[in-house]
């Protein structure tokens, strides 16, 4: 799969993060562990030089795995160097980012390694079956709307007390007509009904980019699942499983959100939207700490449900800059900015993401037909 990377090179690729934007800079006698890793492990980087190609990736089965380690082991040390002098804001700031830069690409692995075991056709689960409590028996809470009020919003982070990247800001001020959200995410059931209804036969549901991408690649369902004697299984992180009813549906597309969403007489929330309610939601959830790696029925009964952790929430606005948005200057600045086109905006984390990682103002993006991430859908309306 062309968007997915072995782990080995997410490991190699967060090591030269390192080495190339921090200890490159900061140390004058810095000598490279080898130099030629600087164009290996660069990812898109056109200011740091050369790089294989992305879909290549999985072929360099040199170096080993002991030879990357000793490579982090060999950058890990000279950043304990580094890090025992005084550091400029700037270095400080590199840093930050390269941690945050390893979080991404930690929550990636997950999401790389599911779809690398589940491409075997034995399905071989990453991890034994956990006895959960939530099973699928569990009761499905019904859907309600929230209403919000709209007007002027404060959209965007700001400020120097914590970390941010560079495409939450600058803050700035959005109007909004006043507007609803579901309580929760949508279900495997809701979405079924969809299906069942022949959501994917039907052109007037789709954008066109999407009636063309369901019927090339002959979707019938979100990624995973498969029909076994008429019941849907879908593969998960313990392997293939029956789709439980009451869980949010995992793995669709910006396309299957929107159409899902056009058949259901509501649309997705602008990501305008989707911060200003978020900004009254606590940071908790079901994130990469609970362990699950896998979205849960919504339970809570709280007003908002979900807003953190679960799925990253598919929006309805197109990935681009804030008014006034500046990258970082020198080969940083290519981290997001060159991004903003022909991608869409998801909120609200993972079970995958870890929750030091996600807050309200957070910004990912993936183009509309990816759907390899925990990616889910929540309903919204006009009020
Ligand atoms: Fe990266």
């Amino acid at each position: 799969m062309p968007d997915a990377s072995p782990a080995k090179w997410h490991l190699a690729h967060t090591t030269w993060f390192f080495e190339t934007f921090v200890l490159f800079e900061c140390m004058e006698d810095y000598r490279p562990f080898q130099a030629e890793f600087r164009n290996l492990f660069n990812s898109y980087y056109n200011a740091v030089g050369d790089r294989p190609l992305r879909a290549l990736r999985h072929i360099l089965s040199r170096p080993s795995l002991n030879e990357v380690h000793a490579y982090r082991d060999y950058i890990d040390e000279a950043m304990v160097h580094v890090l025992s002098d005084e550091l400029s804001p700037e270095a400080v700031a590199l840093v930050t980012l390269g941690i945050n830069h390893e979080q991404q690409h930690q929550e990636l692995i997950v999401t790389d390694v599911k779809n690398g075991l589940w491409a075997n056709p034995l399905r071989p689960p990453y991890r034994a079956l956990e006895d959960r409590k939530v099973g699928a028996h569990a009761r499905v809470l019904p859907l309600a709307w929230r209403d919000f009020a709209g007007g002027m919003q404060s959209i965007g982070a700001e400020g120097r007390d914590f970390f941010y990247f560079d495409n939450e800001g600058p803050r700035h001020d959005v109007y909004l007509e006043p507007y609803r959200l579901a309580s929760r995410l949508t279900t495997n059931a809701e979405y079924l009904e969809f299906m069942r209804d022949a959501g994917y036969g039907k052109a007037e549901l789709w954008l066109s980019d999407g009636w063309d991408c369901v019927r090339n690649n002959q979707w019938t369902a979100p990624l995973y699942w498969e029909q076994r004697d008429g019941e849907w299984w879908h593969y998960t992180i313990e392997g293939m499983k029956p789709v439980a009813m009451e869980e949010p549906v995992c793995h669709v597309s910006y396309y299957e959100a929107d159409a899902f969403a056009r058949w259901a007489g509501a649309r997705l929330a602008t990501e305008f939207e989707w911060e200003g309610a978020a900004r009254s939601c606590p940071v908790e959830g079901n994130l990469l700490e609970t362990g699950a790696l896998h979205p849960r029925a919504a339970e809570s009964g709280e007003a908002l449900m979900q807003m953190f952790g679960d799925l990253w929430e598919w929006t309805a606005s197109a990935y681009l800059p804030y008014p006034n948005f500046k990258p970082a200057a020198g080969a940083v600045g290519e981290y997001n900015g060159k991004f903003m086109c022909n991608q869409m905006v998801l909120r609200g984390g993972s079970c995958a993401t870890p929750q030091s990682h996600i807050r309200a103002t957070y910004r990912n993006f993936f183009p509309p037909h990816a759907r390899w991430q925990f990616m889910g859908i929540r309903l919204a309306n006009g009020n």
